[in-house]
């Protein structure tokens, strides 16, 4: 087979259907084997868990093709690790990291042709997802579940890729207080459709949550994690108030790059709203968003401006962003244990 002839360039961000995916099931106790098929579809009881109460939680990591051809994933075990803090809290047996990484390396390598050529700008997304499959009326956690991980090639989250966007301070909430805002379920994500469809109407890109206890600091994006940098180029990202982030696995490695690779100072604390001024520029952080700059925040009519403006990314998480990706795409030597190659025949 030959790779998928693909507008790789021009791809966006959303679901194409590849040619494979991995499913295991768990029941009586225990997660079977899991295996490989064709079948992009799942068939439930109408009192499947996941369908009343919402129980699920889900990964989101990439596969890329580096300039020599080789196909690698990026830390693979911090979202093994996150899938599984994320299954206990919402009382779902925890998928083992081996299995994931098993699982990992299998759809990617039955799905090679849909890995976008290095270059493109395009890379594979590989969603892993798992949910309450059997019947629960009562509210308690089902009796049994799937895991299943499929991959789909997507281009930039944000139209118009590096350009900088606009955001908004949003007035909902996308997480409780010490409620799930900190894990990946899927219901936190139910809670943003609202209010990520009211900033879209109103012409901002995403939505800047503030900590839902006080409303006074910020937290974190819909979909991303936040970092700004200050005055002194220094990098300063935000910790909630209300242990409602989400640990973003591209926010920790841009913090080790930060500290470690470019001999910036890093500061991890709790960011006012009202000191936000003071910063000379901001990106939002993840697997889809990559760093994705922001220019500019609306907060209720009110514009927070940045330095670096509306043109390009500042000259920091430029950098940041360089050395980042160099290291995804397998550019720049990795830290230990960062890249995990897929062996394809
Ligand atoms: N915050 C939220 C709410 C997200 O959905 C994501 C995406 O996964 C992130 C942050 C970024 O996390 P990561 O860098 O692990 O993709
Ligand atoms: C990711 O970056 O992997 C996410 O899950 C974010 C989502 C909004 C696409």
């Amino acid at each position: 087979m030959a790779k998928k002839e693909l507008d790789w360039a021009n791809i966006g961000f959303s679901y194409m259907k590849t040619d494979y995916r991995y499913v295991s099931d768990f029941k009586n106790g225990k997660w079977d084997e899991g295996h490989i098929t064709d079948d992009a579809n799942v068939v439930l009881n109408e009192c499947a868990g996941v369908l009343q109460y919402s129980q699920s939680c889900f990964e989101g990591l990439k596969a890329y093709e580096t300039e020599d051809g080789r196909i690698v994933t990026f830390r693979p075990d911090l979202n093994a690790k996150r899938m599984v803090d994320s299954a206990k809290r919402l009382e779902m047996p925890p998928f083992s990291e081996e299995q994931f990484i098993d699982a990992l390396d299998k759809v990617v390598s039955a799905n090679k042709d849909w890995v976008p050529p290095y270059g493109s700008g395009a890379t594979l997304y590989i969603r892993p997802v798992m949910f309450g499959s059997s019947v629960v009326i009562g509210v308690k956690p089902a009796d049994e579940y799937q895991f299943r991980m499929f991959c789909t090639p997507v281009g930039p989250y944000f139209k118009g890729g590096a350009k900088p966007i606009v955001v908004k301070v949003s007035d909902f909430d996308r997480a409780a207080p010490h409620g799930t805002g900190n894990i990946k379920a899927g219901l936190n994500y139910a809670m943003s459709l609202h209010a990520i469809v009211t900033a879209h109407n109103e012409g901002f890109a995403e939505n800047v949550y503030l900590d839902p206890a006080t409303r006074t600091t910020i937290e974190e994006t819909g979909g991303a994690n936040i970092i700004f940098v200050d005055a002194d180029g220094n990098l300063v990202v935000p910790k909630s108030a209300s242990d409602s982030i989400l640990p973003s696995v591209t926010r920790r490695s841009i913090v080790y790059v930060a500290e470690h690779i470019l001999g910036l100072k890093v500061e991890e604390r709790t960011v006012r709203l009202d000191e936000v001024h003071n910063f000379k520029e901001m990106g939002l952080c993840g697997t889809a968003a990559v760093i994705s700059p922001v220019g500019k925040i609306n907060d209720h009519g009110k514009e927070i401006c940045f330095e670096s403006g509306m043109e390009k990314m500042g000259p920091v998480i430029q950098k940041l962003y360089d050395t980042l990706t160099g290291i995804q795409m397998g550019r720049l030597e990795a830290p230990e244990g960062w890249i995990h190659e897929i062996k394809v025949d």
